[in-house]
């Protein structure tokens, strides 16, 4: 088990709920009511017409607390579509928070639809008195399509809304804290590999100085690393350069990974970093980043291994955004919420040991590790 893409929703021919129910309704409830994937504790379809909202809020699982996720908010191809991204993405949430060490179990929202196009205020008003509806069973936040703006909409209409702006109680931008945790667990990835949890005379690949990228940079170049960036915006590797003179940039993410002597690689731009193409090709010795979903299909994880490459699982080291949206609900407090995100220095630590133990790779731990939190929690 892992916390990868739901893949089984259509089931077998035996298996059709009832005649005349399209195959792709009836995969997505044999997704959560059968596959492995599945076993989320409640899905909510909301719709309100006047504003032309149409959204899926999916709780994966709340033995750690009330389930807390982001909204996505995108022009997907289909409603089944749609109810699947929300099914996977909630899903990863309640391995995210748990292993972030958050009293919050897992949980996403999608709305359907191009926000370009239908995102309006009476529609996100709508959106909020959904969420509002759970009674705080959901905590929103920010994801792709939605901004900090939106979420200041949103929480006109109840409390369990974060990633607002600070004029409304918010926290704002998280790329500061989730560098600040990538970075913590790049030092652990240091700790086990050489011994030494420092980064200083190390190469280090950043691919992608956007938000997180550029935060990490700086914290990378005050440890004393060698540091080499690309991004495909000029003006991202011109900001960092002017800041950091002493760092270097090469043309783009192929170059960069095939860096001769490249300590580590930090995918911090999109997703699928790591594939069959750039794996067989990576110069270096462990992997750590901000993006998300860095494994492009199962079995990376284990030809990172076969190479001998320390691969730090993408959705424990990028938690700091997670750890600061989950501590506005309690009054936003940074210098908490860093002491929080330094934690994922011991989570990784204890991942790589865990797979060592088990002959696992990394992320096969940290899911376990995760699926232990929760029982323990179900337990009570
Ligand atoms: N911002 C957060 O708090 C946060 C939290 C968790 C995870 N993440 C993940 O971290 C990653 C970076 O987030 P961000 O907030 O810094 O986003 P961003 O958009 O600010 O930065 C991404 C950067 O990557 C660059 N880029 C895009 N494609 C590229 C390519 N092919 N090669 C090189 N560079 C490329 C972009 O030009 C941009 O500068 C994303 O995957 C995001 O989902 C971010």
């Amino acid at each position: 088990m892992g916390v990868t893409t739901v893949t089984d929703v259509r089931p077998s021919s035996a298996e059709q709920y009832a005649p005349g129910v399209p195959p792709g309704d009836a995969g997505v409830l044999h997704t959560l009511f059968r596959s492995e994937q599945g076993g989320h504790e409640q899905v909510v379809l909301c719709q309100d017409r006047a504003s032309g909202l149409k959204a899926v809020i999916a709780l994966h699982n709340t033995a750690l607390g009330p389930a807390l996720g982001g909204t996505r908010f995108h022009a997907y191809a289909s409603e089944e579509e749609a109810v699947r991204d929300a099914l996977n993405l909630s899903r990863g949430m309640s391995y995210k928070n748990a292993l972030a060490g958050l009293d919050h179990g897992g949980g996403k929202a999608v709305i359907i639809g191009d926000p370009e196009t239908v995102k309006t205020e009476e529609l996100l008003l709508a959106y909020g008195r959904a969420v509002a509806s759970l009674g705080g069973r959901y905590v929103t936040a920010c994801d792709v399509g939605t901004y900090v703006a939106d979420m200041d909409v949103v929480a006109r209409t109840n409390k369990w809304t974060t990633g607002r702006s600070p004029e409304n109680g918010g926290a704002g931008d998280s790329s500061v804290l989730t560098a600040y945790g990538v970075f913590q667990g790049m030092r652990a990835s240091a700790q086990h590999l050489w011994g030494d949890p420092t980064l200083r005379g190390r190469k280090i690949g950043v691919a992608g100085v956007g938000k997180v990228g550029y935060h990490l940079v700086g914290h990378l170049v005050e440890d004393g690393a060698e540091v080499v960036v690309t991004d495909v915006r000029d003006a991202s590797v011109e900001r960092v350069l002017a800041e950091y003179p002493q760092v270097t940039a090469v043309a783009d993410t192929d170059a960069l990974i095939r860096t001769p002597g490249l300590d580590v690689y930090a995918p911090c731009a999109l997703g699928g970093a790591l594939n069959d193409v750039s794996v067989p090709a990576l110069t270096a010795t462990v992997v750590c980043g901000a993006a998300n979903n860095q494994l492009a299909h199962t079995g990376i994880e284990k030809d990172l291994a076969d190479r001998g490459i320390l691969y730090a699982p993408d959705y424990v080291v990028n938690a700091g955004g997670v750890i600061q949206v989950a501590d506005e609900l309690h009054g936003f407090d940074f210098d908490r919420c860093k002491a929080k995100a330094a934690k994922i220095f011991d989570t990784t630590l204890a991942i790589f040991a865990r797979a060592k133990t088990d002959g696992i790779p990394p992320v096969a731990a940290a899911d376990r590790l995760a699926e232990q939190r929760m029982a323990e929690a179900r337990r009570g």
